[in-house]
């Protein structure tokens, strides 16, 4: 038997035991955040008990309180048990290895096509030179190795040694790839030594933006172009009837997940500090509707754990905000922005 949620919610606070009509809105209110209406409540009420769900304590004929009848208790039960399962089958519980995770990504069709329009916008010409920063687990390189060609040079440079290892097993037969392990803070290459050069979610994690742009900056030739793929996550709305959870998981993504959880904005301004033109700014807004889907980029489970650790949600709000997304219908929504900012051709040599 399902029940929506003004029923649930007063079936849950009776379960700790019988309540008058005010108490059981009390007891919610504690829960939730909110009261029901009185005709919402009212409503429930008369609904559970003509389900035989609870029922009025009575005695000498003076009315007490409303308590669960035992079809209550295990309806309850059910309801709970079947949430806790659907959600277990839907939401992933392990934390994904990530180079698997990135690889995930990279074959959903969202990714799939703002990626083409960054290699658009890179514009890259046969027998150019293009950097990669962050490239992990190489994949843009084959891309812009096509763009190129074999008379041109991909450089692909990340600090971790797993990406690396899949970028290389990824670009054996494309000789015009090199692979470099290393920090975007500090790059290894000569001043004006690219044409190009690329960004796709890697300026959102790094200590210092404003410095890696700098070095972006010092090795790209006048006339250079750099494409960031980076999102804002301040720009995440999942969809939830209590809005303020919505708000609080938003908020817990992109103050403690992601390092520069707002880069996605300043991007252009960061770039124009280190000495760019901005070309263009393209917005490209991911909108998931299957929870499933969404789980898989956004792990809603996971992070509503860590949410709860880190004292944005009560173990009750992760509980209910689960539920629900569980249940759906599910929406959600993020933007990433595609900047293109220039290095202007009549720029001198760089002078940092
Ligand atoms: C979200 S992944 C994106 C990988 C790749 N650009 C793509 O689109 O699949 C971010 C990558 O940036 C790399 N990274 C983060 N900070 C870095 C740093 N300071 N120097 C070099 N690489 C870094 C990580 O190792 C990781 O591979």
């Amino acid at each position: 038997m399902r029940t929506n949620d003004a029923q649930m919610l007063t079936l849950f606070v009776l379960a700790d035991g019988p309540l008058h009509g005010y108490g059981i809105n009390t007891a919610i209110e504690k829960l939730t955040g909110a009261r029901l209406g009185r005709g919402s409540l009212s409503g429930a009420l008369a609904r559970l008990e003509a389900k035989g769900l609870i029922e009025r304590m009575e005695l000498q004929g003076r009315q007490l309180p409303f308590r669960l009848t035992l079809l209550g208790q295990e309806t309850l039960e059910l309801e709970l048990a079947s949430t806790a399962r659907v959600a277990e089958q839907l939401f992933e519980t392990a934390v994904p290895d990530r180079v698997g995770y990135q690889d995930r990504l990279a074959a959903t069709e969202f990714v799939q096509s703002y990626k083409q329009l960054a290699v658009e916008a890179l514009a890259v010409r046969p027998g150019q030179a293009v950097l990669d920063l962050g490239c992990g687990p190489g994949t843009d390189l084959a891309a812009l190795a096509e763009a190129v060609t074999p008379s041109g040079a991909v450089f692909g440079i990340d600090s971790g040694a797993e990406m690396l290892d899949r970028a290389r097993a990824r670009t054996t037969g494309l000789p015009q790839v090199s692979l470099q392990r290393g920090d975007i803070h500090a790059l290894p290459y000569a001043e004006g030594s690219f044409d190009r050069a690329h960004t796709d979610r890697v300026l959102q994690h790094v200590a210092d933006p404003a410095g890696v742009l700098a070095e972006v900056r010092r090795v790209l030739r006048p006339g250079g172009r750099l494409v960031m793929a980076e999102p804002d996550w301040e720009t995440l709305a999942v969809d939830h009837p209590e809005l303020q959870l919505s708000r609080a998981y938003t908020r817990h993504i992109a103050e403690r997940i992601v390092r520069n959880g707002a880069l996605g904005r300043q991007s252009a301004r960061l770039a124009v500090d280190a000495g760019f033109t901005v070309s263009a700014v393209l917005p490209v807004v991911s909108v998931f509707r299957d929870v499933r889907e969404a789980d898989q980029v956004l792990g809603l489970r996971r992070n509503t754990e860590r949410a709860v650790a880190a004292g944005y949600f009560r173990p009750d709000e992760a509980e209910r905000w689960l539920a629900h997304l569980t249940e759906g219908p599910f929406l959600a929504s993020a933007t990433l922005y595609l900047t293109v900012v220039d290095v202007p051709a009549e720029a001198g040599p760089y002078n940092g």
